[in-house]
């Protein structure tokens, strides 16, 4: 059967980095409240000229290096974002563009924070059907630019940043000691879909709009939703989230990936935990993170990865692979 490995992974951040000293120069919070309520210590933020279709664009050639091929090797690029550099086209056909790639197909994923486990699913789904042979699978978000930085409850939650993975499908056994993507879930439940919400758009106020979260009400989901899909996916594999060698989850706070930790008797020390340094970057943050811990040598290659998220919706998902 059809599998899809990651071939190569990188990232991409702005230059400019924002403390949580430097957030309560603008608003009412301390580093003490940040780092408590969510471990938060320090996030990048987009400067003049760098957009998501930048950002995406960074972290793809790394991923292409890391991954040993060239641009004109890829027909396949998903990327997935909720703060696109324009309404339409697709932020994915600007890279395409950029990478200076004319063939196959490009297009954009919007589930907000889940949205790199959803596009990874989709390009899985396309790979083992036959249609395209490799793939880029982006991240890439500029949260900053929609924040409401008058709203302590949110500005200091998230941050800009990209990761990218190439993909490619090869042929396995199709059993869990084959390389590349084993089992993926994706769910969503749109009676949530004004818990967190941007509060604009092009057929409603013709504006973007600014982000509006409650942020208690996410946070009372997120570890049920996140446990219950985690289980979901690996028991598609026969096998329990104790059993994988790393999880590398979305980084929203560090109360949720401590909660379900607990919930699942996980050892903390196989989390990958960046947001400490990035923030919440939606979308990017699950490839950020996975590529931080490549390239420090914690993800080897042969092992178990199991990738998570949950986001505004409520979208959540949770991905099996053998890196
Ligand atoms: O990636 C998408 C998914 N998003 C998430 O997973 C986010 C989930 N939610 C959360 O992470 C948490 O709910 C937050 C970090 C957003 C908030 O933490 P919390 O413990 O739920 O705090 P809260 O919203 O209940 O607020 C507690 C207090 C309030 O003051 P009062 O009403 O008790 O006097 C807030 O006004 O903390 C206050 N507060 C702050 N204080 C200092 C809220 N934001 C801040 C701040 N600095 N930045």
């Amino acid at each position: 059967m059809i599998r899809t490995a990651i071939k190569g992974i990188g990232s991409a951040l702005p230059a400019r980095i924002m403390t949580n000293a430097d957030m309560a120069k603008i608003v009412d919070t301390s580093d003490e409240w940040i780092v408590e309520r969510t471990g938060i210590k320090a996030r990048h933020i987009a400067g003049e000229g760098e957009t998501t279709r930048t950002l995406a664009v960074a972290a793809a050639q790394k991923a292409l290096i890391h991954a040993n091929m060239t641009a004109s090797q890829i027909d396949l690029i998903i990327v997935a974002t909720s703060t696109p550099d324009n309404t339409f086209p697709a932020t994915a056909t600007m890279v395409q563009a950029d990478l200076g790639i004319t063939k196959g197909a490009a297009f954009d994923v919007q589930a907000v924070c889940s949205g790199f486990v959803f596009a990874l699913t989709t390009a899985d789904a396309l790979l083992k059907a036959g249609q395209f042979k490799t793939a880029l699978v982006i991240g890439s978000e500029t949260f900053s630019r929609i924040l409401d930085w008058t709203d302590r409850g949110t500005c200091v939650l998230f941050g800009d940043g990209a990761g990218a993975c190439v993909l490619e499908a090869i042929e396995g056994t199709g059993s869990n000691e084959d390389t590349g993507i084993l089992a993926t879930k994706i769910h969503s439940d749109g009676r949530y879909h004004n818990k967190l919400y941007v509060d604009g758009g092009p057929s409603t106020t013709q504006s973007v709009g600014l982000l509006r979260m409650e942020g208690r009400e996410v946070f009372r989901h997120a570890v049920g939703n996140i446990s219950s899909v985690m289980e979901e996916v690996t028991a598609l594999a026969g096998i329990k989230p104790t059993d994988v060698d790393w999880i590398v989850p979305h980084q929203a706070n560090r109360r949720i990936l401590e909660g379900t930790a607990k919930k699942l008797g996980l050892d903390e020390s196989r989390i990958v935990i960046t947001l400490d340094k990035h923030g919440n970057t939606s979308a990017a943050s699950i490839p950020l993170a996975f590529d931080e811990a490549v390239r420090d040598g914690r993800i080897k290659r042969g092992q178990l990865v199991l990738i998570e998220s949950m986001g505004g919706g409520f979208t959540w998902g949770a991905a099996l692979l053998r890196y």
